[in-house]
């Protein structure tokens, strides 16, 4: 099973046997409230009949069709919708199956650009630590999770990171921090290093998530453009989580009015009914790839599911649900009151830091001496039990529930984590 701790699993099983609106239910019919929208994906909530009816009619009609050197006009209406979505000239789509592919179609996309651009030796690629860029072979390189990492060896070379944006003195902070400090410049010290000639890309998620919810600080993202345009460095937005209205805006890009040359999704895209994802890139990375190759194949990649039409009919439909229920300026609406009640757990037992941005935040418990990350997996298991689905990462619960939420249910999802903590030792 991924991630998971397979032999405590197979001794006391976590099942969901279905799904609507906010609640999962277990095989005996327990409801489990889902303030998690799955794993950062199902925005628009459980069971939308418009996507369910999508695909079902989608499959009759075509189920599949390749993409290498044909077409099919979901896939197109599809991209032809997201580059209406994404930021002002970031309207050239690739599709992949999964946040993990979209990655390192990123990565080699950046490659592949400056090789067209007559500037081959821009090879290296950074990431950021705690950065979570899927489990590929590029994306968990530029990532920055030890375990990841290290239970692999091999990675891929020429690989440098930047520092993560967590500093335990901005505990408590509600939505950015502001520092004297200046994170980004640390960049910066890297070009400095490597040289820029040997620079492809910086790859960062704008709010690392999967590592516990990790604000970047006021200013963070912007020095970051500034370095990465100054020195012809690729910026690339993972927006895996933050797409699709997680900020309350359709990017993360949006929402902190910066623009990258690339942004990767997946997830929300088809509010994860059929696996999908995307990577949107600019006009000037996409004409240099594709105008200044040769006349055949300009980009030597892609995947035999590459805009499937069946994550293609659920992606227009689920891009149709965000619209017609207004679900990113909905989620823009709760955050004031998302924000006060997650900081309602400050005082409670075992918590040292709350962080939140958008419908996200991160609950930081204090690790048990001898067994880090365990506290929190008996919270998230009491939690389960009492019929909340929570998700944990070392000792930080992290929250993102579909974008429909009610305040009430904002509520009950910290009154139970409340009573969890207190049960918990
Ligand atoms: C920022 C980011 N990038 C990539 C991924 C990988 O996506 P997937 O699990 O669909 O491969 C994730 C998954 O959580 C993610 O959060």
């Amino acid at each position: 099973m991924p991630f998971t701790d397979n032999r405590g699993f197979k001794a006391r099983p976590r099942m969901f046997a279905s799904a609507e609106g906010m609640y999962y239910r277990t095989p005996e019919g327990r409801p489990v409230l889902d303030s998690t929208a799955g794993l950062w994906c199902v925005n628009a909530g459980h069971g939308r009949r418009a996507i369910v009816e999508a695909i079902r009619e989608q499959a009759a009609e075509l189920d599949f069709a390749p993409t290498f050197q044909l077409g099919h006009p979901k896939a197109f209406e599809l991209a032809s919708a997201l580059a209406d979505m994404m930021p002002a000239g970031l309207d050239r789509i690739f599709f992949t199956n999964s946040g993990s592919e979209a990655a390192d179609t990123s990565l080699k996309m950046a490659l592949a650009y400056h090789r067209a651009n007559g500037e081959g030796a821009r090879t290296r690629l950074i990431g950021r630590e705690r950065g979570y860029h899927g489990t590929n072979m590029g994306g968990t390189s530029v990532g920055g999770i030890g375990g990841n990492r290290r239970s692999f060896g091999a990675q891929i070379w020429g690989v440098d990171h930047l520092s993560a944006t967590y500093r335990a003195e901005a505990a408590f902070t509600r939505g950015q921090p502001d520092t004297n400090e200046d994170m980004a410049g640390e960049l910066e010290r890297l070009v400095a290093l490597h040289g820029p000639e040997t620079i492809a890309a910086v790859i960062v998620e704008p709010v690392a998530c999967s590592t516990g919810v990790l604000v970047p600080p006021r200013g963070y993202l912007e020095r970051l453009r500034e370095i990465t345009a100054r020195h012809g460095i690729l910026l690339i937005f993972d927006e895996v989580i933050t797409a699709f209205g997680r900020l309350g805006a359709p990017t993360a890009a949006h929402y902190f009015g910066i623009t990258p040359d690339i942004v990767t999704m997946a997830k929300g895209l088809t509010n994860a009914a059929v696996p999908m994802g995307a990577v949107a890139a600019s006009r000037a990375v996409h004409d240099r790839i594709v105008e200044g190759a040769p006349r055949g194949i300009e980009f030597f990649h892609g995947y035999t599911y590459s805009g499937h039409p069946l994550a293609a009919a659920a992606g227009l439909a689920t891009l149709g649900v965000y619209a017609e229920d207004g679900l990113f300026a909905r989620a823009a609406d709760l955050n004031a009151y998302w924000e006060a009640a997650v900081h309602g757990l400050k005082g409670e037992r075992h918590v040292v830091d709350v962080r939140n941005l958008g419908l996200i935040a991160g609950i930081e418990l204090t690790p048990r001496a001898d067994s880090p990350g365990r506290r929190a997996f008996d919270v998230f298991q009491r939690c389960f039990d009492d019929g909340l689905l929570i998700r944990v990462t070392g000792d930080i619960i992290a929250l993102s529930p579909p974008l429909i939420i009610s305040e009430a249910q904002i509520d009950e999802i910290v009154e139970r984590i409340g009573t969890a903590l207190r049960a918990v030792d």
